[in-house]
């Protein structure tokens, strides 16, 4: 979705900004169970104000979530009790956690550094399909290879024209294969999820993708 809609969203809040979650996610669990958090750099794209953050932080090297929206990052320090110091414009640092309030289409290589894991919650399905290509080119820049990429997406049915968008796997190995091995680790039915009700989809799959760089 266009900047807009984010920052619409983020001044609404509340169920404009349901897909924020009060706990860690399980993927975010998982990830950290295969080892691949412990020492690591986390680069963690459209973050929002994510608790996730907070929880790579606690073993990772350094994490660096990007995100669009001032108020989403304003709140995820409030709410965290945490001081930022803003170390260059937009760039906010609480010790080896880092929030670069940044359009990620923007962000460079050089600006970034080198990251040895990806962690994509509801970032690739938060845009519509043109864009989701950008977004893969996007990230498929900023990786090296060795780079680890997992990729939560939800997959429903009857589609919607809004975020989030369905992605299942076939679009997955589609627009990452050329660059990275894909590895689907987890297709989990979600009938509780809040969307199945709303939207009366007869079907509600969250996936997760592990990806290895080329
Ligand atoms: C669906 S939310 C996911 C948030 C987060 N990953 C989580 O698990 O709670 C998408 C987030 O990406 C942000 N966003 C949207 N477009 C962006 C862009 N081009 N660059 C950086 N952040 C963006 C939005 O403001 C929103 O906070």
């Amino acid at each position: 979705m266009e900047s807009e809609f984010w920052y619409d969203s983020w001044a609404v809040g509340g169920t404009k900004t349901s897909f924020h979650l009060p706990n860690v996610h399980e993927h975010a669990l998982l990830l950290d169970n295969l080892g691949l958090v412990a020492g690591a750099r986390v680069l963690v794209p459209l973050c929002g104000k994510t608790a996730d953050l907070r929880f790579f932080a606690e073993t990772a090297a350094e994490v660096v979530g990007v995100e669009l929206v001032p108020r989403a990052v304003a709140e995820f320090f409030a709410e965290n009790d945490l001081d930022p110091v803003e170390e260059e414009p937009d760039v906010f640092r609480c010790g080896n956690l880092v929030i670069r309030r940044q359009d990620i289409f923007t962000l460079t290589p050089d600006e970034l550094g080198p990251v040895d894991l990806v962690y994509d919650r509801a970032s690739l399905i938060a845009f519509p399909d043109d864009m989701r290509q950008r977004y893969a080119e996007a990230i498929t820049r900023l990786v090296r290879p060795g780079t680890r990429y997992f990729i939560n997406t939800l997959e429903y049915h009857p589609t919607l024209p809004t975020p989030p968008f369905s992605v299942g796997p076939a679009e997955v190995v589609d627009r990452f294969g050329h660059a990275f091995e894909v590895e689907h680790v987890a297709a989990q039915p979600r009938p509780e999820h809040r969307m199945v009700e709303k939207f009366g989809l007869t079907s509600l799959v969250e996936h997760g993708f592990l990806l290895r760089a080329r």
